[in-house]
């Protein structure tokens, strides 16, 4: 852990969105700007990271399988259990930052919202997040048009008609303005650059409130 980081554990920054909202490329930036300031980072993606995670990803994104909205909740949160349990436990005592592509607030978007699973999965997603909550939520909105049409390969939920996609893209606004201080909503309807740069600012500021003295 960096000399000037204060805090116990490693900082938890999570990046949601809608599909085709660039979140790798996105990630990839911010982790190369932590790095150049020293910290060191950690990043896992969600459903996956594990290997039964990865293995459980590749089931849920599979497009021939027929999967019902219980058994599609219920196999997000087994990938999720694991991660935590496996891995990102020991994540928080070994590393400054640690970064998700994705954790329990697509369950409410697209589960509950998408799904229409409703209340409920907020319920099971807080039991099966044993305890673990981003200290930041990056979220990347932008047209729901836009995001799909930037795909090539659709995956099953990719796939899905555009109304589901509406709708979990209503549910991550809920979110955000459920709990501003965490979910900071940035526009993904821009150059990367932009983005970049909105980004750069919400971290920064992030990390000097943390009173991780290089920033
Ligand atoms: P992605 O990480 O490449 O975007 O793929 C993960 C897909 O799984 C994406 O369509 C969002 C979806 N997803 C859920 O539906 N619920 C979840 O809890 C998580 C973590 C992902």
């Amino acid at each position: 852990m960096a000399d000037e980081a204060v805090s116990k554990r490693a900082l938890f920054i999570t990046f949601e969105g809608l599909e085709g909202s660039g979140k790798s490329s996105i990630i990839s930036f911010l982790v190369r700007y932590l790095k150049k300031k020293r910290l060191s980072v950690k990043i896992f993606r969600e459903p996956g990271s594990t290997k039964v995670g990865e293995l459980l990803r590749n089931i849920l994104l599979d497009k021939k399988k027929v999967i019902s909205p219980c058994t599609e909740l219920l196999l997000y949160l087994a990938a999720r259990t694991q991660l935590i349990e496996e891995k990102l436990k020991k994540a928080f005592k070994d590393y400054d930052v640690i970064i998700c592509d994705r954790f329990y607030d697509s369950t409410i978007a697209y589960q509950g919202y998408g799904l229409k699973l409703g209340k409920m999965v907020e319920k099971v997603v807080n039991i099966f997040s044993l305890g673990i909550k981003p200290d930041l939520t990056i979220l990347l909105d932008g047209s729901v048009k836009k995001g799909l049409k930037r795909i090539k390969d659709k995956d099953r939920i990719e796939k899905r008609p555009l109304s589901f996609h509406y709708r979990l893209r209503r549910g991550y606004r809920a979110i955000a303005k459920k709990e501003p201080l965490r979910v900071k909503v940035v526009n993904a309807d821009r150059s990367l650059k932009e983005i970049y740069s909105s980004i750069k600012k919400i971290v920064d500021d992030f990390l000097r409130k943390k009173c991780i003295k290089k920033f």
